[in-house]
């Protein structure tokens, strides 16, 4: 998912061509905005932690890209690609290093399992929507 604030701050293409360029196919792609019910249920798991409430408010700000990414070890490689959820910690090159503002305005969102992919791409898509 590319957030609210990379949208906003005009990182989209930017950040589509990284990906690609990293070589992930894009097999599913959607411009939509989450509300605050839509951002809370998709980040239901972080539901106990302190940032929550904010997270879901900023999550819901603004449209977001959606994504279904495929690659050989994908979830390893693509978070390799974006760097450290902290920009200040992400390594130079990276996404987050390149296009984000803070913890919280991160610029993009990757699962972080095989499992989780799974959930949150069809959080995302209906079957017929994936190619
Ligand atoms: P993301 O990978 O989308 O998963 C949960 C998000 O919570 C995370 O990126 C951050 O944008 C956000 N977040 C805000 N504050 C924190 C924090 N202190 N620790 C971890 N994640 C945080």
């Amino acid at each position: 998912m590319i957030k609210p604030d990379a949208v906003s701050n005009g990182h989209t293409g930017a950040i589509l061509d990284d990906i690609i360029k990293g070589g992930f196919n894009i097999v599913a792609l959607k411009y939509i905005r989450l509300t605050e019910d839509t951002a809370g249920q998709f980040y239901a798991v972080h539901s106990e932690r302190p940032f929550y409430k904010d997270l879901v408010s900023f999550m819901s700000s603004g449209p977001i890209v959606a994504a279904i990414l495929e690659k050989d070890n994908a979830v390893e490689d693509f978070r390799k690609l974006i760097g450290a959820t902290d920009p200040s910690k992400a390594d130079v090159g990276t996404i987050r290093n390149k296009y984000a503002n803070s913890i919280e305005a991160n610029a993009v969102h990757g699962s972080d399992s095989d499992e989780n992919a799974q959930i949150e791409g069809s959080f995302f898509f209906t079957a017929f929507e994936r190619f």
